[in-house]
């Protein structure tokens, strides 16, 4: 098999990037590891910062984020039992869409079936070979034969497990990392929202989250301890300790009811450098992870996407391998901005183990002044809303 660009992981990365490129009319072929069934049923994030929605839009697959998703011009920070609005739109003149992130993922292999382009589900052993040069090729297993695939370009969009990253050498690669001594437990459940916007909550028990996925479906989420075990968590548990961590009005108007996922997930912050291998380019959550505090992760694959599709349309359509050449330096000094402020606000709402009451007071006087201070409240915003690409 032939093809131009060879995408591993379809994951939102791996097809937002085979979308716009077959705008272009540049050819791909998407391997993944799972099948469409397992990829559907992941559930991730929900905040899209405008730059994700414009992506979107140029892949032609927003039409039912269009219709179903919720713009925010805000949201609200809250501690020392009261919460403080962070007017996003007044401050910057964007909003963002909570639409969840299965949601776009759907949507996008929706677009790719409909255009017979190839997606090969349930690839075993998916390897990355030659790409020092420019004839790299892919194999897999699948059947019980191995495959190959010829191509120009491979994009390593397999997220943090994936082989794309584990392909390259150790010696080319340096990588940063931070794991945070906590998780967050999360729960969705058909409920309506506790509030019309996100509420990120720091409170001496530790911090919470209220989002949502529409107006009738709640995502609630509460940091825990990395030891324990979502057996251990029923439905009231959780709900009391979430009510327990929110301003009081919250915690008396929340609708309860019976949860359809419960989770936990660790934090940690990671990046590997470069970006770029001879022909191979890391994409998304295989080159870096943010901790959820902030929503980054979907949107600096976006981003990362958005440098990359630049590249090769550059490239195959205008013969200039200008913006290809500067894809991990671009990417990177994204990737760099939202890795500081997702790190940054996961030190300022969490409960860290040895910080005691002295952290609690300064992280409540940081707060105080970020919600006071306009310049503070729009360096925020700036952030939250997504920096420029
Ligand atoms: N071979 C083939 N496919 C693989 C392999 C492999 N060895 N390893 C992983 N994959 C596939 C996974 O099955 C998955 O479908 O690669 C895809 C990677 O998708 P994601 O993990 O969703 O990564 P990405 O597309 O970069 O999305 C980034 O997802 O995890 C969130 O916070 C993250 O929101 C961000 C977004
Ligand atoms: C979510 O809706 O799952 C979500 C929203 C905001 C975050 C993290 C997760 O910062």
């Amino acid at each position: 098999m032939r093809t131009q660009v060879v995408i591993i992981g379809s994951g939102p990365s791996g097809l937002l990037l085979g979308e716009l490129l077959k705008g272009a009319g540049i050819e791909t072929i998407i391997l993944d590891r799972v099948g469409k069934d397992y990829i559907l049923g992941r559930v991730r994030a929900g905040v899209l910062e405008e730059g994700t929605v414009g992506l979107l839009r140029e892949a032609g697959a927003a039409a039912r984020m269009d219709r179903e998703g919720l713009p925010h011009d805000g949201f609200s920070l809250a501690f020392d039992g009261r919460d403080h609005r962070i007017d996003l739109h007044g401050l910057t003149g964007k909003r963002v869409m909570v639409y969840g992130q299965t949601e776009v993922t759907a949507d996008l292999i929706q677009r790719r079936e409909a255009s017979g382009a190839l997606t090969i589900y349930e690839a075993a052993d998916v390897t990355p070979h030659a790409f020092e040069t420019s004839s790299p090729y892919v194999t897999f297993e699948k059947d019980g034969s191995t495959h190959r695939i010829d191509c120009d370009f491979i994009a390593g969009c397999d997220g943090y497990h994936g082989a794309s990253r584990r392909a390259v050498p150790r010696e080319a690669l340096k990588t940063f990392e931070r794991v945070y001594p906590f998780g967050w437990l999360g729960i969705l459940a058909d409920v309506p929202p506790v509030s019309d916007e996100l509420i990120y909550a720091n409170h001496p028990r530790g911090f919470a989250l209220c989002s949502m996925r529409s107006q009738t479906r709640s995502r609630y989420y509460i940091q825990c301890a990395l030891d324990e075990k979502v057996e251990d968590w029923s439905d009231d548990r959780f709900y009391d300790e979430l009510r327990r961590r929110l301003p009081a009005e919250h915690a008396e108007s929340m609708v309860t009811g019976p949860s359809f996922e419960k989770s936990i997930a660790p934090l940690r912050s990671f990046v590997a450098e470069p970006m770029r291998f001879g022909s191979l380019f890391l994409v998304g959550d295989a080159a870096h992870i943010v901790p959820p505090t902030g929503a980054k992760g979907l949107n600096l694959a976006a981003s990362d996407v958005h440098y990359l599709f630049e590249g090769l349309r550059d490239l195959y359509l205008e013969q200039s391998a200008t913006a290809l050449n500067a894809y991990s330096v671009r990417a990177l000094k994204r990737v760099w901005g939202a890795v500081r402020f997702s790190w940054s606000m996961t030190m300022l709402m969490h409960r860290f183990p040895d910080a005691g009451d002295f952290g609690q007071k300064i992280q409540e006087a940081e707060l105080d002044y970020l919600v006071h201070s306009q310049s503070a409240s729009t360096a925020l915003a700036e952030n939250y809303v997504g920096l420029p690409y």
